[in-house]
């Protein structure tokens, strides 16, 4: 996937367990190698960069190697940040009064569902934007599918909601204008927030389905599972003009492998790999063999880069 290291953006998603932070790793290591600056940024809420790198990794670019620094977010804290910038913002604009009731109902939305989500796209954005001022290449180990899909797909579906939303305010506005004097419809502070949220997301967007900015990348293993999860996400992603050129097969049995178990192993694999030929034939195929050990420590992402590249 040599050409992977002309984008600026590439996200590794695909099934739990099947090999992203892995490959994330080994691919960011090898672009730094490279020569290129590279961020590589986790956004799975179990970080395990720490344990492939053996260094502490935190919310703000650490240095891992020549070239190539790290991060890790943390939704739980993003998501506190969010909701403060959040009551910052409307502490502004409302009264007292209907601020304690406002803050009220965002401390009950801040617990439900996607919350969480929201807060770390709304980081991931932020990283999008400032990572490309200070970084060539910047390599998203994401979160199991499900979650990655949703994840790309806010930004549309925020943009719809903050179009409806401020459709409905300038109405609202509008008719205030009829009705007060001094109200100016130009002087929304509501509608300044809400339109800089919408050109934030529209521009991450614009990065994000940009295929000569940005490339993404699904690692599977052969296995039934992890292709069955690829085929129902291959479509959702082509949906959201989210292009995937390369598949990552990761965890082969290699060919010095022996036994008769192993055998026996390896010729389902095979049915697989032939499965996995066949139904993805439009898209470039890698294949990292499954290697004696866990994958720690430069030596060893250095293996597994090899097979990338
Ligand atoms: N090619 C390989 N050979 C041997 N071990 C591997 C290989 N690829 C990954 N592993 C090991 O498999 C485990 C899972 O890999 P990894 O953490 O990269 O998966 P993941 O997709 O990021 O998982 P999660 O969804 O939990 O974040 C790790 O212990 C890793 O060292
Ligand atoms: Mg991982």
């Amino acid at each position: 996937m040599l050409h992977y290291l002309k984008k600026n953006i590439v996200f590794f998603g695909g099934k739990g367990g099947v090999g992203k932070t892995t490959t994330s790793s080994a691919f960011a290591l090898r672009a730094a190698e490279h020569g290129k600056k590279t961020l590589l940024v986790s956004t799975d809420p179990a970080h395990n960069l720490c344990d492939i790198f053996g260094k502490q990794i935190g919310r703000e670019p650490t240095p891992l190697a020549d070239k190539l620094w790290a991060l890790e977010i943390d939704p739980h804290h993003e998501s506190h940040r969010y909701i403060s910038t959040v009551k910052e913002n409307l502490r502004k604009v409302v009264s007292a009064q209907m601020l304690s009731e406002i803050e009220r109902q965002i401390d009950i939305a801040r617990i439900s569902p996607g919350a969480d989500e929201s807060a770390l796209f709304d980081r991931m954005v932020e990283i999008i934007e400032w990572g490309q001022r200070d970084f060539d290449l910047i390599v998203f180990d994401t979160a199991p599918t499900g979650h990655t899909l949703r994840l790309l797909s806010l930004p549309e579906l925020m943009g719809a909601w903050v179009d409806g939303m401020l459709s409905r305010r300038k109405k609202v506005m509008t008719m205030r204008e009829t009705w007060l004097e001094d109200a100016d419809v130009n002087e929304d502070p509501i509608y300044e927030i809400l339109t800089a949220r919408k050109l934030k997301f529209a521009r991450a967007r614009e990065v994000l389905l940009n295929s000569r900015q940005t490339a993404f990348s699904f690692v599977l293993t052969p296995e039934r599972l992890p292709i069955a999860e690829t085929r129902r996400a291959l479509p959702v992603l082509a949906k959201y003009r989210i292009p995937v050129d390369t598949l990552v097969v990761n965890r082969v049995i290699p060919d010095e492998a022996d036994g008769r178990f192993i055998q026996r192993r390896r010729e389902q694999e095979q049915q697989y790999l032939a499965e996995i030929e066949q139904v993805f034939r439009d898209h470039r195929i890698v294949k990292i063999p499954m290697l004696e050990q866990d994958v720690t420590g430069p030596d060893a992402l250095a293996v597994v880069a090899s097979h990338l590249f």
